[in-house]
């Protein structure tokens, strides 16, 4: 009973707004992507616009952190949803900006971990855990535990996270496997590069989608990029929810994947 009317809540807050009955079936019969990797853009725009702190932005961004989440979830097949949530040049920004957006994982411990664990999702992070302020990474680390022998969509959230950082730091690690005679130069391949990112783990994304309207990588998973399928939108990402995701899929299906061949 307890289980029956669980599901229904978790079914029930998925819902609003879209009108899945002629979203997810109709999906479901295309490609879906196995990764869906998101620049969350304009934030502070939007609360710029609104005429409050870019903080206010932020919050108001958790909120589509959670619907799109949800939504990818509840499309099936997906295998993991990375969302860009501080960059390693994010550290330019006002200290209180700064201390706000590494206070967010305590709060959406908060408030989502228990769906996410109902819905079987295993949450990761992506980036540099050094120079993370110890609450934010206690609370990463408590995500990391509570959810680790789940087994449906991997949730990784980029944090202190740059392209160039992590390509620096696999070439790094190769350098001395191969100094120490652990791998041989010659055998230094894609497929090894690809095991010393981050990423090794996941398959490459198969869209990447920026919202807000700028048009640029920012210096987000540029190695794993190379093939994925690029949409991009001017909404900002508070006003992204479940609908624009599943039209971004949608413009997925459509797209014809080439891979360099005719
Ligand atoms: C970019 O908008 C957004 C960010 C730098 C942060 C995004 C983070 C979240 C939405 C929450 C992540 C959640 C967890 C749990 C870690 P911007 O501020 O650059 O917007 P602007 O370009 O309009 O100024």
């Amino acid at each position: 009973m307890i289980q029956r009317l669980k599901k229904w809540l978790v079914g029930y807050q998925s819902a609003p707004g879209t009108d899945d009955e002629k979203w997810i079936p109709r999906l479901q019969e295309g490609p879906i992507p196995k990764h869906v990797a998101i620049i969350m853009d304009g934030n502070g725009r939007w609360a710029k616009k609104r005429g409050m702190p870019r903080v206010a932005g932020h919050r108001a961004g958790m909120k589509s952190v959670r619907n799109v989440t949800r939504a990818a979830d509840d499309l099936g097949e997906i295998e993991a949803l990375t969302l860009y949530s501080f960059s390693t040049e994010n550290w330019k920004r006002p200290k209180d900006e700064v201390n706000f957006l590494m206070s967010l994982p305590e709060e959406f411990i908060r408030t989502d971990l228990d769906e996410l664990v109902e819905r079987n999702i295993q949450v990761r992070m992506l980036g540099n855990k050094e120079g993370l302020p110890a609450h934010t990474l206690e609370a990463i680390g408590k995500f990391e535990e509570a959810t680790a022998d789940n087994t449906g969509m991997i949730l990784n959230f980029a944090m202190n996270y740059g392209s160039r950082f992590e390509i620096i730091e696999a070439t790094r690690r190769i350098i001395d496997e191969v100094k120490s005679g652990k791998l041989d130069r010659d055998d230094v391949d894609e497929n090894v590069f690809n095991e010393f990112l981050l990423t090794a783990t996941l398959p490459e994304p198969d869209l990447m989608i920026r919202t807000s309207g700028e048009v640029r990588i920012s210096n987000f998973m540029l190695w794993q990029l190379a093939y994925s399928e690029l949409w991009f939108t001017d909404v900002h990402w508070p006003d992204f929810g479940r609908e624009k995701f599943f039209e971004a899929i949608q413009d997925f299906q459509r797209r014809s994947r080439r891979y360099g061949a005719v």
